[in-house]
């Protein structure tokens, strides 16, 4: 505008004098014109105020305060990434709203990376004003009609059409295929459709045109259609935005910073709404007269301020109103107006893109205002033109500006200063005018000069994009549906977990009395939980864990110190020779009386030996068979107790006094007992599981004696060996059983515990990978390294806080090419795992409870279990499943976990304490 110069209008002669007609002279007109175009002037200071003012707006809705109704939406969309490239398939595309009075039908074939592009084949329909202004079911009906008249006309070869709806207006959706419609905007006044499911609408539409059967598989917004509609190569664009009949713009927001989704995971494309932008303090100084009369007699007073001053349905009548203000001053078309330049929407934005124009020339702008009935004179074009030039150039600054607040929340989104970002753009007004585009990215250069920002006109009005989005919500609806199918298995109902119950107190029982049962139920010759009388000083080793522990235990009146040392325990050494195993355990022992200064003397020792053990007595115990990963030769059907004292014996001047083995299960019961006297239950879910229990003597058939209690080491981790849970058992359980030291062992355990779960999902991610839901289907050689999944990767990604940033860091230290749908199907493969595993715990927890309360005839039973294993402490969720899975399954027991603080070497040494207690009192 500044560089407008009234100069040119004095040159040209031949009209009565102004001043003879009473009306301003012809430089007097232009002054009158400039002076009325200063108030589509905005300056700097005001872009930026409305850049500020924007953003705000923007940052408090995506907290979820929307202050009031002049604010912008910020509307998830629940595209979560952008384009692969490797979108395939024919679909349907139904354009409402877009372009104002009329809807438009694609049928978009994408070829994915390899192929050229398809032109997509269209047809365009216009939507009659009684349609756009009545009721809901009748536009919904004229657009079904629309799809079976363009499918009519080309006939397509597949039955199962699927189709993207890009429906143009603010909508609160709540998937890619449910969207209720907040308010209708440009010129769209139906009836019960807002606060409706436009989606079903148009479902229900298509159900009563009856032609044809086609699945709605999503539906998008014009913008987020333009964004995905970005060529493959020059994208991808994570910005789109729209000027045509209205304006408005999406972006790709991390998911974390929209309050409305409970996702703190990867991106998520926000449909801006900045149309309904109107905060006043930003906007009130830049709006005119012209546009609150042109919002007065809109159909939406009040609403969408800011897209009145943008969107292309309201140039032109801005421009109109502008025209009939001077030619009533007399500034123009010599002081008169005509019917047609009084009457609404009689300038349409094609008529101000001519008449803008300079290409166009005066002779256009002659007859388009001659067609309006108006008299031109000389100068009434070039002024027209500056009219039409200012109402545009400042719908494009105002536009600059806003699109300036979206790169700066981008900025802040991403904590990055120097944004390199591409913005596709769409619409008419970008189509029409080459001008709007130059004239907002000054605007944007002059705002955000740090963002390097590059403009991709998208190709066909977005139709490709929704095309994309149907693609992508096709191939996660597909891919969903492969993840669901591949982790139903893993998804356990109450019936299948009472039959777990129900089938292991079955084997309990049968393993009790010596009968045939994959739970081999090994007495342990522990009779009593710890009574508090226990002293002294106790070595305690603790082997079978993570960590191999030695630890010194005193017990005194006022409690129970522990000092411990943890040794490793080589991969060689665990599947070495047993005597090198046990030399090397003698080793440690050695190391630590050393340094605790306990050289030379014989403590009193209790051995935790986390594995199945057929006790003999409290001091002999013949190792049946290796778990976990350990598989020293010469060891089973061994006497683990002469293998350690043989192996003392090998070690000079060392003097230890072996008086306890104990399985962990029974040293975690008797730590925690030792506070809870109610502990009568020990579990651990760690590398391994297992549970013990006090039960009733007279129920243990191996054991003499009928009166009084005897803990039971259950060996629960080789539960369903006799393919009792082969219903149960998935095919990758079977490959995690091939590929182990003992296949065919330990099938509950295989299900359950640490040593297993990270294989478990590993094996399930190559699957999906195999399938091309996951990792683009490629399949890498680190995932298809055993036991590069660690089970801690299951709690670290299934903690609460910030999962998928820790997800994507796990993943990519795999060297995984990931994606953010990608990182939310591992979290959800992670949980279907861990899940089962926690249940099927649970289902043995509440069939071990169960069967106390059933001995003690009781109707309720109140009892705690002492509880170890890093699993069952670290997973995030695993104890919460695990307890109330035990809540479902046994009602008629309140059961109390206690987490075993000191681990169960405690519990070996007050075995030993009870043990030495007993023997003196027998002595005495
Ligand atoms: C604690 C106990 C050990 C037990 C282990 C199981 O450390 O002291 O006796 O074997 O937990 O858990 P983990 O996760 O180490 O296998
Ligand atoms: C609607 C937006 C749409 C924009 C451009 C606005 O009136 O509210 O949803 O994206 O027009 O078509
Ligand atoms: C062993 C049990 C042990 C459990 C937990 C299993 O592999 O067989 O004896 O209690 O792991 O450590």
């Amino acid at each position: 505008m500044d560089s407008i110069g009234a100069v040119g209008l004095q040159q040209r002669e031949g009209f009565p004098s102004c001043s003879q007609k009473g009306l301003p002279c012809p430089s007097d007109s232009s002054e009158l014109v400039l002076e009325c175009l200063q108030q589509f002037k905005v300056t700097q200071t005001q872009l930026q105020q409305i850049q500020t003012s924007l953003l705000g707006s923007m940052e408090q809705a995506l907290g979820g305060q929307a202050s009031s109704a002049s604010a912008v939406r910020m509307l998830p969309t629940y595209v979560g990434s952008t384009p692969h490239g490797t979108e395939q398939g024919d679909f349907l595309v139904l354009e409402l709203g877009a372009t104002g009075a009329s809807l438009r039908v694609l049928w978009v074939t994408l070829m994915g990376t390899e192929g050229h592009r398809m032109e997509p084949r269209s047809q365009e329909f216009v939507i009659p004003p009684e349609v756009m202004l009545g009721p809901g079911q009748q536009l919904f009906d004229f657009a079904a009609h629309c799809l079976s008249e363009f499918l009519d006309a080309f006939p397509v070869s597949t039955q199962d059409l699927q189709l993207g709806f890009s429906f143009s207006f603010p909508c609160h959706q709540t998937g890619l295929d449910r969207s209720t419609l907040i308010s209708w905007t440009k010129g769209f006044r139906c009836s019960g459709v807002e606060g409706h499911d436009v989606v079903q609408l148009l479902r229900d539409a298509i159900k009563r045109q009856g032609a044809y059967s086609i699945d709605v598989v999503a539906v998008v917004n014009d913008t987020v259609g333009t964004m995905m509609g970005c060529e493959p190569g020059v994208g991808p664009c994570e910005v789109g935005l729209v000027v045509d009949t209205g304006t408005n713009a999406c972006y790709m927001e991390e998911a974390r910073h929209v309050a409305v989704l409970d996702e703190d995971r990867g991106r998520v494309c926000v449909s801006v709404e900045w149309g309904s932008f109107g905060d006043d303090e930003a906007l009130g100084p830049v709006l005119t007269t012209f546009d609150h009369a042109l919002d007065q007699e809109s159909l939406n007073p009040g609403a969408q301020r800011f897209e009145k001053m943008i969107g292309g349905l309201y140039l032109g009548e801005l421009v109109r109103l502008v025209l009939a203000h001077l030619a009533q001053q007399g500034a123009l078309f010599g002081g008169c107006t005509s019917p047609a330049l009084l009457s609404r929407g009689s300038i349409l934005l094609e008529h101000v893109t001519e008449m803008e124009d300079p290409l166009a020339g005066a002779a256009r702008v002659h007859a388009i205002l001659q067609d309006l009935g108006l008299s031109v004179g000389t100068s009434d074009a070039e002024l027209v033109r500056y009219v039409c030039t200012a109402v545009f150039t400042r719908a494009a600054r105002l536009c600059g500006a806003a699109l300036a607040a979206v790169l700066s929340r981008l900025q802040h989104s991403r904590e990055q200063q120097m944004l390199q970002i591409a913005v596709a753009t769409g619409g008419r007004v970008f189509e029409q005018h080459p001008s709007f585009l130059s004239i907002l990215q000054e605007t944007v250069m002059l705002l955000v000069p740090e963002c390097d920002v590059s403009f991709i006109p998208s190709v066909d009005g977005g139709g490709r994009g929704v095309a994309m989005v149907t693609a992508v919500a096709a191939r996660l609806a597909a891919h969903r549906r492969l993840l669901e199918e591949t982790l139903a298995p893993f998804r356990l109902n109450r019936e299948q977990l009472a039959a777990v119950q129900a089938q292991m107190q079955e084997a309990m029982a049968k393993g009790l009395r010596g009968e045939a049962s994959s739970l081999r139920m090994l007495p342990t010759y522990v009779r009593a939980t710890p009574d508090g009388s226990e002293r002294g000083d106790f070595l305690a080793l603790d082997l079978g864990g993570t960590n191999f522990r030695v630890l010194l235990v005193r017990v005194t009146a006022g409690g129970v110190q522990i000092t411990s040392q943890v040794y490793s325990i080589p991969e060689c050494v665990a599947q070495g020779s047993g005597q090198q195993l046990f030399d090397h355990i003698v080793d440690c022992i050695v190391d630590f009386q050393q340094k605790q200064g306990l050289s030379g003397q014989s403590l009193p020792l209790g051995f935790t030996f986390s594995f199945p053990c057929r006790q003999l007595g409290l001091d002999q115990g013949i190792l049946l068979n290796w778990t976990k990963g350990f598989n020293a030769s010469d060891c089973e059907g061994q006497d683990v107790v002469c293998l350690l004292r043989e192996a003392i014996g090998r070690k000079q001047a060392v003097k230890l006094n072996v008086v306890a083995i104990v399985n962990d299960t029974v040293g975690t019961m008797m730590s925690c007992g030792y506070e809870d006297p109610r502990c009568e239950v020990g579990l651990i879910v760690g590398t391994g599981t297992n549970a013990c229990y006090m039960e009733e003597l007279r129920n243990v058939a191996s054991v003499a004696g009928d009166s009084g209690h005897m803990c039971i080491n259950m060996e629960w981790g080789a539960f369903g060996d006799d393919g009792s849970l082969g219903l149960l058992r998935t095919c990758f359980d079977a490959n995690v059983d091939q590929a182990s030291i003992n296949p065919g062992k330990q099938s509950f355990e295989k299900m359950i515990s640490g040593m297993y779960l990270g294989e478990i999902v590993r094996h399930i991610l190559l699957h999906l990978t195999s399938l091309g839901v996951l990792f683009r289907g490629q399949q890498t050689q680190r995932l298809q390294t055993r036991d590069i999944f660690k089970t801690k990767f299951l709690s670290e990604i299934e903690s609460d806080s910030l999962a998928l940033r820790q997800v994507r860091a796990i993943l990519e230290d795999l060297g995984l090419p990931l994606t953010s749908d990608d990182a939310l199907m591992v979290l959800e493969v992670c949980q279907a795992v861990s899940q089962r595993a926690a249940q099927l715990c649970g289902a043995g927890v509440a069939a071990v409870v169960e069967k106390i309360r059933e001995n003690r005839g009781l109707e309720e039973l109140t009892v705690s279990v002492g509880v170890d294993g890093t699993l069952y402490k670290l997973h995030p969720h695993f104890s919460g499943l695990v307890a109330a899975t035990v809540r479902e399954l046994a009602p008629r027991c309140a059961v109390t976990f206690l987490q075993s603080e000191d681990g169960s070497g405690k519990g070996a040494a007050l075995v030993t304490a009870v043990a030495c207690r007993l023997a003196q009192m027998d002595h005495v």
